[in-house]
């Protein structure tokens, strides 16, 4: 009986070793395995026996075959549905992650209630805060007199014991899967153990069923709290919720969907009674905009299907000795470095002796290659003391010997500049693909440009002319 009865768990990725490792192997990330007890048994919820009477055929079947696309039941929130791609499908597993705090609670709470209230029938469990708390919620979020069914538990035995019978049940939500508890695994909630295996019990329960089941999961840093990226494997989709704390916005992000688009994002402002949906994002994120101020572009981006107009800012502060700080807050380090590279390897702009801070303004996160070119313009425009056009968006990706490339979706990109009342856009050079005619928007003078030297000629000619021409630039 010299059975291990301990085993080492990765708390970030759920990689197991047979002894303490300083550095996990799979993920890579230092101090994050822990030591935690084996679980007594698999598969437990039912009694913890495997089925006696040795196994069953697997049935093949051609590929070819009828396949409907999935039911939905949409919430009724237009943000949330889009990146759910167009609403709940009856069996599948959501897991919701983000920070503590962010407002899944209030997300979620704020949905249930409207799926309640279409007629469905929804359960809400919470194994964080008291009937009470999510009773004074539902009031401040205006949906207190919602039909959702609540219940506070933890217990995932008596969880599953209440969900067998809900199969009537369109959704179920469970709030959160880091305070479940399942009696035969030893260790605590929230460890590795405990989240993986009442998220297999969850989820097979909604498989069996019919309902959707939402799983909220915090993600820290704090080695003590198992991340939930050990159930990331198992459910159908995973979407995340940002934003900053300081800021009112919070982005949905759809990261895996086996039923929908994953790079869609809804858009969301945290108000007195609750979140609000965001329907035109850009007004939102350009609305502190200051015109005439130097180091300030506007990028025309694209989140999913829809186009996002956002403001990016350079700030440079002269840095005489030493190595110049990159600071980046909502873009890649990595691709600033590489743009101010090209500034001065291929455009002749002295950065070196300069820190350089860039920041997406709104708490935005932006991914495109698409935005170097608003980034370039914020940067040359903060060199050269000079304030781009503010009624002017910039979009097009820089290569490494200064050229500006195509990118995608520039139409939808200029019209929503278009709609935003904007007058100019900086682009690519267009190139006609087939017979299609290029997009000729109304009201929207285009500068097309083919390197980046283009630009930084524009904005620094701007200044020449402005010292000679005028009073003051
Ligand atoms: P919550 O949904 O509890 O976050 P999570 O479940 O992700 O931990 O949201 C908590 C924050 O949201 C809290 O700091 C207060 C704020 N809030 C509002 O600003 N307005 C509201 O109507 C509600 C319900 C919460
Ligand atoms: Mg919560």
């Amino acid at each position: 009986m010299a059975k291990a009865t301990t085993r080492f768990v990765c708390s970030a990725c759920g990689a197991v070793y047979p002894k303490w490792e300083g550095r996990c192997e799979a993920c890579g990330e230092w101090n994050t395995v822990v030591e935690e007890a084996i679980p007594l048994a698999p598969g437990i919820a039912h009694g913890g026996k495997a089925k006696a009477g040795g196994t069953r055929r697997i049935p093949f079947v051609a590929l070819a075959g009828s396949a409907e696309p999935p039911p939905r039941t949409p919430s009724g929130i237009v943000e949330l549905d889009r990146v759910l791609g167009g609403g709940l499908v009856p069996s599948s597993a959501v897991l919701l992650g983000g920070d503590p705090g962010i407002g899944k609670s209030t997300l979620l709470l704020q949905a249930a209630a409207k799926i309640a209230d279409s007629g469905r029938r929804v359960l809400y469990i919470s194994g964080e805060e008291s009937i009470e708390q999510v009773r004074l919620r539902a009031r401040r979020l205006g949906v207190a007199d919602s039909r959702l069914e609540l219940a506070a538990a933890i217990n995932l035995r008596d969880i599953v014991a209440s969900l067998e019978g809900a199969s009537d049940a369109a959704l179920v939500v469970i709030d959160s899967i880091q305070t479940m508890w399942l009696d035969t695994i030893e260790s605590a909630p929230g460890t590795v153990s405990q989240v993986r295996a009442c998220g297999f019990e969850l989820i097979r329960l909604a498989k069996a069923g019919r309902f959707a089941v939402v799983l909220v999961g915090h993600v820290t840093k704090d080695g003590s709290l198992a991340g939930p990226r050990v159930l990331e494997h198992m459910v159908d989709a995973v979407l995340h919720f940002e934003g900053d704390r300081g800021h009112q916005f919070r982005i949905l992000r759809g990261v895996k969907n086996r039923f929908g688009p994953t790079d869609e994002i809804g858009v969301f402002e945290m108000t007195e009674t609750g979140l609000a949906e965001v329907p035109n994002p850009s007004a939102l994120f350009l609305a502190e905009r200051r015109g005439n101020v130097s180091g300030s572009a506007v990028f025309a981006g694209l989140e999913g299907t829809r186009p996002v107009l956002v403001e990016v800012q350079c700030l440079l502060s002269p840095n005489p000795g030493g190595a110049p700080r990159r600071s980046v807050i909502g873009w890649d380090s990595g691709r600033l470095s590489m743009l101010l590279a090209v500034l001065e390897t291929r455009c002749g702009l002295k950065l070196n002796a300069s820190d350089v801070y860039l920041n997406i303004a709104g708490g935005l996160r932006i991914g495109e290659p698409a935005a170097d070119l608003a980034v370039a313009a914020a940067v040359v425009s903060a060199a050269a003391d000079v304030p781009t056009d503010p009624a002017m968006v910039f979009f097009g990706e820089v290569g490494l010997s200064g050229e500006v490339r195509q990118v995608a979706q520039a139409e939808s990109r200029l019209k929503e500049a278009q709609k935003l009342g904007f007058a100019a856009a900086c682009l690519p050079r267009r190139v006609a693909r087939g017979n299609r005619p290029l997009f000729a928007p109304e009201g929207l003078a285009l500068h097309e440009i083919g390197h980046l030297g283009d630009l930084v000629a524009r904005l620094a000619g701007k200044r020449s002319a402005g010292k000679e021409g005028g009073p003051d630039a």
